[in-house]
């Protein structure tokens, strides 16, 4: 008998039929995530969990699975995943780095455009029928081109979207825990500034830091207040990065000029302050969302997935210390 292996969220055919090849699969095919009482239902017995990104995999959950070996989680990001009880449990954990990154650092791009050009909002506008013809001061937004971008965390996503930025001529400065070597900084136009000097340069403040506890509200009033009131806030890492409360306020006073947001602290809701606001473009944690993407994510979590099936490291293991003696 084929070994058994629960996936949360429906994925695409190629690797569900790779899947299938050497597994046997249980699949939630509904448009809706499994409640964690309805994993834990169906761990027993299960030696893989093809986890979504948005799936809360809770110490409590993983010691319902018994027989598990592997939580693949379908997302590069792994906040969901309480990964010192994977490891603790000897169950390997691994997420989908690399086949997303230039996808989540297109839409990234496309918030940032969004906002400062007032693409969604003049298309409302003119679905709206308020459209009379061309005037000299309809929708006059902010300037890309030229302007200074400032990367909160330098890393795979952080990176391309810089290179994007460079393409739109822009000046790059950039914060991270590990400032780059000198040369490197030199050869890649990327100037270190610390997060403070950072806001307050900036004319885009585009955060990439992943989830973790020094990172939670990394972004608040007092970081908010640094910016320019001219700058534009975009946020496609995770939404607790920033105090969203503090942001509705620094946007309802003008603090700053606006915000692109794919994510949000208390997903899928959010602040309703933030519903009316035009310079506000919000989309639906949408970052790594084209077919080809997704595709790919779901063939990474399967091969690891796989991996352990035959009994190897997976490749993108996150607690590789499980499998020290
Ligand atoms: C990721 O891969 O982390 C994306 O945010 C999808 O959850």
């Amino acid at each position: 008998m084929k070994p058994p292996v629960l996936v949360t969220r429906k994925i695409q055919e190629r690797p569900l039929n790779l899947l299938q090849e050497h597994a046997q699969v249980t699949i939630n095919l509904e448009n809706r995530p499994m409640a964690p009482d309805e994993i834990i239902g169906q761990l027993p017995g299960k030696v893989g969990l093809l986890a979504a990104g948005g799936d809360p995999l809770s110490a409590n959950l993983l010691e319902a699975g018994k027989d598990l070996k592997i939580v693949a989680n379908n997302a590069v990001g792994f906040n969901n995943i309480d990964l010192a009880a994977t490891t603790r449990l000897k169950i390997a954990a691994t997420n989908t780095p690399d086949v997303l990154t230039d996808t989540t650092a297109d839409l990234t791009f496309a918030l940032l455009l969004g906002v400062a050009r007032r693409v969604v909002e003049a298309d409302r506008f003119v679905r709206a029928g308020k459209w009379v013809g061309w005037t000299p001061e309809l929708m006059l937004g902010g300037d890309v081109h030229g302007k200074t971008l400032g990367i909160v965390g330098l890393g795979r996503i952080g990176s391309a979207v810089a290179r994007r930025g460079q393409g739109f001529n822009m000046g790059i400065v950039y914060t991270d825990i590990l400032r780059l070597p000198p040369a490197v900084e030199q050869q890649h136009q990327l100037q270190f500034l610390p997060l403070r000097a950072l806001l307050q340069a900036s004319d885009f403040v585009t955060l990439h830091v992943p989830l973790t506890p020094e990172t939670i509200h990394l972004i608040g009033a007092t970081e908010l207040r640094l910016m320019k009131k001219t700058a534009f806030l975009i946020n496609a890492s995770r939404g607790p990065v920033v105090e969203e409360k503090a942001l509705v306020e620094a946007l309802q006073s003008s603090i700053i000029a606006g915000a692109g947001l794919d994510v949000f602290e208390h997903e899928p809701r959010l602040a309703p302050e933030l519903i009316p606001m035009e310079n506000v473009v919000i989309v639906p944690h949408i970052g790594s969302a084209t077919l080809a993407t997704r595709e790919k994510m779901s063939t990474v979590a399967v091969n690891n997935i796989l991996a352990v099936l035959r009994g190897e490291i997976p490749p993108n293991i996150l607690n590789p210390e499980i499998y020290c003696i």
